[in-house]
């Protein structure tokens, strides 16, 4: 057995006929922060969803601290400790910033994490705790998403694309807490298009290609030359602008 948390073993996902994930393993370890790169449509999500148990493997392991989930239902493994920050965030966009805190905190797990220790993290909430959703800017709302899956004080944190429609200063404010949030020794799992985002924050890179894996290593290991070809392929890597990795 890996001393792994999270150790997935040859995950194959199908949407229908479409194979979105082919043979795919990684594992995490505590107190790690691994980042998927890839395209568009390079299976990213599908992953993410996948290990939070809203996407049915058609074969592969996915173990968490030794134990085999894969048939575990959506909500037990959040109670295990592992939550998702889903791509598009999906708030309540009705409810107030504090009530998408508390739907968080539903049942949630003893920890480090409460609704007060969030508003720490982002000190500007307390004074719009009372305001609704739709009435914060997109990175605002990030932050809300990101604070609702810490409230269920989770061991893994899968974070899916946290740059989508963010401006890059808001990007880069976002990406700041990433170390803040392992410090309270939570691993997380990064997906991201954005390269050089996403190397920044991770120990280690995972490169996704047309659902298979393209690329792994530790960033300092990896040059941009490297990246752009697992990233795009072959063809197109000749024709991409450099990605400003590794420079
Ligand atoms: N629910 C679904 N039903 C059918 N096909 C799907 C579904 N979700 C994803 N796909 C397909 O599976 C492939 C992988 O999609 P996925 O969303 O996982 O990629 P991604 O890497 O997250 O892309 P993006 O960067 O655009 O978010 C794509 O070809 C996509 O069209
Ligand atoms: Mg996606």
């Amino acid at each position: 057995m890996s001393d792994a948390l999270l150790d997935v073993r040859g995950l194959t996902v199908h949407h229908g006929q479409l194979c979105a994930i082919d043979d795919v393993s990684f594992s995490l370890v505590e107190g790690e922060v691994l980042t998927m790169i890839g395209a568009n449509g390079a299976g990213k999500s599908t992953l993410l969803r996948t290990i939070a148990g809203l996407h049915q493997p058609t074969s592969g392991s996915i173990e968490f601290n030794g134990v085999d989930i894969v048939k575990m239902r959506p909500h037990r493994r959040v109670n295990l400790g592992i939550s998702l920050v889903p791509e598009g965030r999906r708030l309540f966009s009705s409810m107030t910033l504090e009530e998408n805190l508390q739907v968080g905190g539903y049942r949630a797990r003893k920890g480090a994490f409460t609704i007060d220790r969030v508003y720490e993290l982002f000190d500007w909430m307390p004074q719009r705790r009372k305001q609704h959703v739709w009435q914060l800017s997109g990175g605002e709302q990030q932050a809300v998403a990101i604070g609702r899956a810490l409230v269920a004080n989770p061991k893994v944190l899968l974070l899916d694309e946290l740059s989508l429609g963010l401006a890059p200063i808001i990007v880069e404010r976002i990406y700041a807490l990433v170390p803040e949030v392992v410090a309270t020794g939570v691993s997380v799992l990064i997906v991201e298009q954005d390269v050089a985002q996403g190397v920044t924050v991770a120990d280690r890179v995972h490169c996704l290609l047309e659902g298979r894996t393209s690329l792994t290593g530790v960033p300092a290991d990896l040059t941009s030359e490297q990246i752009d070809h697992a990233y795009f392929g072959a063809d197109l890597a000749k024709m991409a602008p450099r990605s400003e990795v590794g420079e």
